[in-house]
């Protein structure tokens, strides 16, 4: 197997209300990761009116990598990381989120934090917001669909942007900033922008404005970030899952194209500066009257990202349906379909390693700028066996994986920063709220009920990532 160029960012990815714990210290606020309940592959997370009592949120102790940091990242270096991914939870800094002056204890945790991965040669890249914001800019603000957030927003992004100048030079503005377009579910809704939506509100239209504010202070964050430190790489953050045609039918191929646009379309505004004209004429044609002024659109311009960060975990088939709309919009039950070829996980995502290297060109030729995989990997149970956990189902998956991103290196051209899987240490899945959706090499002794001894454990892929890492890719 070839080789990836010298410099290649081998590293880990996780998000601070996923693996962090310690929800209330040292002056944290509540975010909306910690209003959200448990739920399990058929059982859907529950958003509470605030914290309740009774319930069980998996995110306020997740893993407690707050108290036990120096020895999770001694073990971090041990794995050969040369890069860690994580995000600053914003209610750590801004506690409510509106207030003057930042959370000086919170500031300290990240100082720490990015000091103790120098000492080991570990690069951080960091997300400003993955899934976190504070929960009462929802309450008092209704989340993104309020104006004001960009400024929130960006007073956050220019305080840990002046902290850190000298800590950390890769950054990320919002995380899989499209998952709110693709499955209009209320999850995403909620997780990307605050969003709860109001009786009778076209939901739709709300979040087209809420995301529209987003990307303008996406935009803002990267010329300040800029401003602050020239040498800062600040990159987007999108999940892609292809859309494939279920059959050539020529109908087939236009839903397919029209999937991946409505999902993808950030990417136009984030790395071109602009609109894409099929969705100004969407607008048009639904009648949404969005508050975009001619002001924001010279901010995107100005504000295009360095790169491109982006999650890969599945892909996705999808048909026309006979009483097609002409603009192939709808997704339903109907228009996506099982992929026959492939198999699934435990949680129906279709395992598809070609799928990556279709993302990597797909990215590259539409938008010339540097990739970063940022997150990648298999959910799936494991099994603690006389203290070892035998997981060569996800060796097998991130092994696939990684030969086609090497084909898209070596054979296809793409500019690739770096790969960083998703969450190398085991931590509370998103969608679910799961400990046992686990996706690490790192081992942690707990479970959904929320018990356990919160023992890190090293699985059978720690050594072979180990590996992987060390001869640059060559050794699969
Ligand atoms: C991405 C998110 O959607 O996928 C992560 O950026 C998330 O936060 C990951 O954890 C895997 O999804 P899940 O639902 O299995 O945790």
């Amino acid at each position: 197997m070839s080789k990836l160029p010298d410099g290649f960012l081998w590293g880990g990815a996780v998000a601070a209300h996923q693996f962090e714990g310690g929800w209330q210290a040292d002056g944290k606020g509540i975010s909306i990761a910690d209003v959200m309940t448990v739920g399990d592959n058929k059982t859907e997370r529950q958003i509470t009116d605030g914290v309740q009592p009774g319930q069980n949120y998996p995110n306020h102790d997740a893993i407690d990598f707050y108290g036990h940091y120096k020895a999770d990242v001694k073990l971090f270096a041990e794995l050969g990381l040369k890069c860690f991914r994580t995000s600053i939870a914003w209610t750590r800094i801004f506690p409510n989120g509106d207030e003057d002056e930042p959370n000086e204890a919170g500031l300290q945790f990240y100082d720490n934090l990015f000091d103790e991965l120098h000492k080991y040669g570990i690069e951080p890249v960091i997300t400003l917001s993955h899934f976190e914001m504070p929960y009462h800019l929802v309450t008092e603000y209704g989340g993104w669909r309020s104006r004001k957030m960009i400024d929130f927003f960006t007073k956050f992004a220019t305080v840990v942007f002046k902290r850190y100048r000298n800590k950390v030079k890769y950054w990320m503005t919002f995380n899989e900033i499209n998952n709110q377009s693709g499955m209009l579910n209320k999850w995403s809704l909620f997780t990307n922008s605050g969003l709860l939506a109001k009786p009778g509100e076209d939901i739709e239209r709300t979040m087209y404005q809420a995301s529209h504010y987003e990307t303008v202070a996406s935009a803002l964050a990267v010329q300040i970030g800029h401003k602050i430190n020239p040498d800062f790489q600040i990159g987007a953050m999108f999940s892609i899952g292809p859309a494939y045609p279920l059959t050539p039918d020529p109908r087939n191929m236009m839903k397919s194209e029209r999937a991946m646009q409505a999902s993808q379309w950030y990417a136009d505004v984030q790395c071109k500066g602009k609109y894409p004209a099929w969705l100004t004429k969407y607008f048009e044609r639904k009648g949404y009257d969005l508050d975009i002024t001619l002001a924001d659109l010279d901010v995107l311009k100005a504000g295009t990202v360095d790169y491109i960060g982006f999650s890969y975990y599945a892909s996705h088939v999808v048909q026309a349906v006979p009483d097609e709309a002409e603009d192939y919009m709808t997704r339903d039950a109907k228009t996506d379909v099982p992929n026959p070829t492939l198999k699934a996980s435990e949680w129906g995502w279709m395992i598809d390693p070609v799928g990556l290297r279709y993302a990597l060109n797909w990215f590259s030729d539409r938008y010339d700028l540097p990739l970063f995989i940022v997150e990648n990997g298999l959910g799936a149970f494991d099994k603690v066996e006389g203290g070892q956990i035998h997981d060569d189902y996800r060796i097998s998956y991130l092994r696939e994986h990684i030969k086609q991103m090497e084909l898209a290196v070596n054979v296809d051209g793409v500019n690739l920063m770096g790969y960083t899987p998703w969450g190398f240490i085991d931590l509370v899945s998103a969608g679910t709220g799961q400990m046992d959706k686990r996706y690490g090499m790192i081992y942690v002794d707990k479970n959904d009920a929320g018990t356990g001894t919160m023992k890190r454990m090293k699985k059978d892929s720690f050594a072979w990532y180990h590996k992987v890492i060390e001869t640059n890719g060559a050794d699969l």
